[in-house]
């Protein structure tokens, strides 16, 4: 049976929770495998609009949901996000839902580091979303996390309690906060240890014994490939691998398991935070794209930073993801617009370049070289089918598909689960 993996092809908030959540119905189940509640993904089913941050955004269709290891777990937002969707109706239970017994916590500790590394850093600041990300992930590798795992050992957990302790008190006096309160959270981890152990398995297993039966599984990325602490836009990027590859490795199948792998692409650029942005617009054109497509951040409400298209950076991403095909989004975002520009390459230092350079002051001086297109007056918001499709709107894709050199599998027409136009389905491939 075949997999498919869904990541974020630009600087997350591509729509990958729409897509996810149209595609969970041909799923069997859905599985993050990277990041943390620094997601947030929205699905519009009917009248209703879910926003999920840290819960697989197959649990609205009931699919089975599973976290693997490569999550970092805030057990607070989970129980917070559970509940608040719980109150919209959508049932949570350990029969629908699982999250891998070794995935890391994020700790109060790891909010506040987070927050005051950024405040202390002023104009400097990554802009993250200040749900404790980094600092959790540092802790991980460090060796010094206390894991889901160790929510059923807290009386014995002394030792892993010094490191973490050992590392951060010093971290914390050069703030000038006082130590952790070694008993305060401890007393806090004892309180949301059962909520947390219900859902608690080896998430690898599971899934190990689900492929043996042939189910169809759905990988969800979170943020993008240009947030990928890697190969992305450095150091103005997030704390985890976000490209297709960390499937393996973030959830404990091997590398064959990622499928078809659908990079969800919007038919523009956007970011939230700090960093470069290459076809970044500060006039009325960013500002119509911005109050069209309604870019404000789910997760923190910031108003995100709005430009073309840039092929370079989608063609970048796609290669180095591995991205089989495109679900292209927020086409109808585009409507009305008399002119649409696609960044074919970039300028720098009298020479044109067909990637973006590594270093980050080269990113922030790199000037995009533009094809421009006549624009379609016609509305495409809601089409379901390609022969909906006003001609411009159609040479738009056609030039984009062969800018990144890689086809469009679904087109995106509105933010409701069905304003979808299917061109090749990739669980049939
Ligand atoms: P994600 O983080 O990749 O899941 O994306 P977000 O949910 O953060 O942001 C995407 C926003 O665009 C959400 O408000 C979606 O409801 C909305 N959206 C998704 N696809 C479309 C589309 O094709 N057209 C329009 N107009 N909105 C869309
Ligand atoms: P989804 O899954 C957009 C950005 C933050 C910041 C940088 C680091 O909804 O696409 P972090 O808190 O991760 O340490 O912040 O990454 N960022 C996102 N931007 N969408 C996201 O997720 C993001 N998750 C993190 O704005 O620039
Ligand atoms: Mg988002």
């Amino acid at each position: 049976m075949p997999n498919v993996t869904v990541v974020g092809a630009q600087w997350g908030d591509e729509g990958k929770g729409k897509i996810v959540d149209w595609l969970a119905a041909r799923a069997d189940v859905v599985v993050r495998f990277q990041g943390g509640h620094n997601a947030g993904h929205t699905l519009v089913v009917g009248n209703t609009t879910y926003k999920l941050s840290l819960l697989p955004s197959g649990i609205v269709t009931g699919t089975l949901s599973l976290i693997g290891n490569g999550v970092v777990l805030d057990p607070w937002a989970l129980k917070a996000e559970i509940e608040k969707l719980e109150g919209q109706g959508v049932k949570i239970t350990p029969d629908n839902f699982a999250v891998a017994d070794t995935c890391p916590l994020i700790l109060p500790v790891h909010r506040e580091l987070d927050v005051m590394r950024e405040a202390a850093a002023g104009k400097g600041k990554i802009g993250t979303t200040g749900r404790g990300i980094g600092p959790a992930y540092e802790d991980k590798v460090g060796r010094r996390a206390i894991r889901v795992c160790d929510l059923a050992h807290l009386g014995e957990l002394e030792p892993q309690f010094d490191r973490l302790c050992a590392h951060h008190d010093a971290l914390r006096a050069g703030f000038g906060e006082p130590p952790i309160d070694r008993a305060r959270l401890l007393a806090d981890l004892t309180e949301i240890a059962p909520f947390v152990q219900q859902f608690a398995q080896p998430v690898w297993k599971r899934l190990r014994d689900l492929r043996k039966e042939g189910v169809r599984i759905l990988f969800e990325g979170a943020q993008g490939v240009l947030l990928d602490v890697d190969h992305g836009t450095y150091p103005f990027v997030t704390s985890s691998n976000t490209v297709s590859g960390t499937v393996a490795s973030g959830s404990g199948l091997g590398p064959g398991a990622a499928g078809f792998v659908l990079g969800i692409v919007k038919a523009y650029t956007t970011r939230v935070g700090s960093g470069p942005f290459p076809t970044e617009l500060s006039d009325a054109a960013g500002q119509r794209l911005g109050e069209r497509g309604h870019e404000f951040g789910t997760v923190t409400g910031r108003q995100r930073r709005c430009g073309w298209f840039d092929a370079v950076l989608v063609r970048q991403s796609c290669a180095i993801s591995g991205v089989t095909g495109i679900a292209l989004t927020k086409l109808d975002v585009l409507d009305g617009f008399e002119t649409v520009k696609i960044c074919t390459g970039y300028r720098l230092d009298g020479q044109e370049l067909d990637h973006l350079p590594a270093s980050a002051f080269e990113q922030a001086r790199v000037e995009p070289i533009y094809e421009e297109f006549d624009g379609w007056s016609e509305t495409t918001m809601g089409a379901r089918r390609w022969a909906d499709l006003p001609a411009q709107a159609i040479k738009y894709i056609r030039r984009i598909e062969e800018l990144i050199e890689c086809p469009v599998a679904t087109v995106s027409t509105g933010p409701e689960r069905d304003d979808t136009i299917l061109v090749r389905n990739p669980f049939a491939d």
